[in-house]
């Protein structure tokens, strides 16, 4: 299933998946210190980044490719909400001429297939970004026992996407993840948004379910903040 379609199948479910989205939703918006006016939220899904901004902003826009995580968006007067990908050419045209105090984004660039090029884009729209992006690193022992490459980007390459533009600190941090059961782990898996296309056959997802005996889930983040260079 493609990511795009997997956000979409689980968008009504999403907010009780996402217990880590939440958590470093809420840390990227606390370390926000200026209090910016006009926001571009990449990956925006339900509002996590949204509903944590205490502060009154003049334009907020949202991007997301999911229509459905789209619809569950909050809207206001100040706030447009926008369904394609940061990856399309419809993004580089619609960010064109625009300008933005700041560029905030989490849990969603680690889709990106091209983040160098988003990168290159935003560096003229905006001085500022504030992102977290999930890493390879997260469910790294399943990785171990499916001998599949995780989908999304590692550590190394959002380093070096961001560098080329911006001076830039980075916070890599790991969070375990705890379940009661195998069966409730493996649902959060498919449901939380981080596993993306992982392409598992019936006898894969079978040994991989007899295998795994750690009752934890690993997720590896890197914050970033960006000022241009
Ligand atoms: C894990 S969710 C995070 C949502 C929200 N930012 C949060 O913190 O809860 C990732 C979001 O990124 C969106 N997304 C993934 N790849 C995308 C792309 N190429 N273009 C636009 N949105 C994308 C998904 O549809 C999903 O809503």
């Amino acid at each position: 299933m493609s990511v795009q379609k997997e956000f979409s199948k689980y968008a009504n479910q999403y907010n009780s998946y996402n217990i880590i989205q939440q958590l470093v939703a809420k840390a990227l918006v606390r370390d926000i210190t200026k209090k910016p006016k006009n926001i571009l939220e990449l990956g925006s899904g339900s509002g996590q980044i949204y509903k944590n901004i205490s502060w009154n902003v003049d334009s907020y826009t949202a991007i997301d490719f999911s229509k459905e995580m789209c619809d569950l968006h909050p809207k206001d007067k100040n706030t447009s909400v926008s369904c394609f990908s940061f990856d399309s050419k419809d993004f580089l045209d619609f960010i064109k001429d625009k300008k933005f105090d700041l560029v905030i984004s989490s849990s969603a660039l680690q889709w990106s297939m091209d983040l160098k090029k988003i990168i290159k884009a935003l560096s003229y729209v905006s001085n500022e970004i504030n992102a977290v992006l999930f890493t390879s690193n997260t469910f790294k022992a399943i990785q171990n026992i499916t001998a599949k490459e995780s989908p999304i980007l590692d550590s190394d390459c959002i380093k070096e996407a961001f560098s080329l533009y911006y001076d830039c600190t980075f916070e890599v941090l790991t969070y375990n993840l705890e379940f009661s059961n195998k069966r409730e782990l493996f649902d959060y898996i498919k449901k939380s948004g981080v596993s993306g296309d992982s392409n598992l056959s019936f006898k894969e997802a079978k040994h991989l379910f007899k295998t795994y005996n750690l009752n934890y889930l690993e997720f590896e983040v890197i914050f970033i903040k960006a000022i241009k260079l």
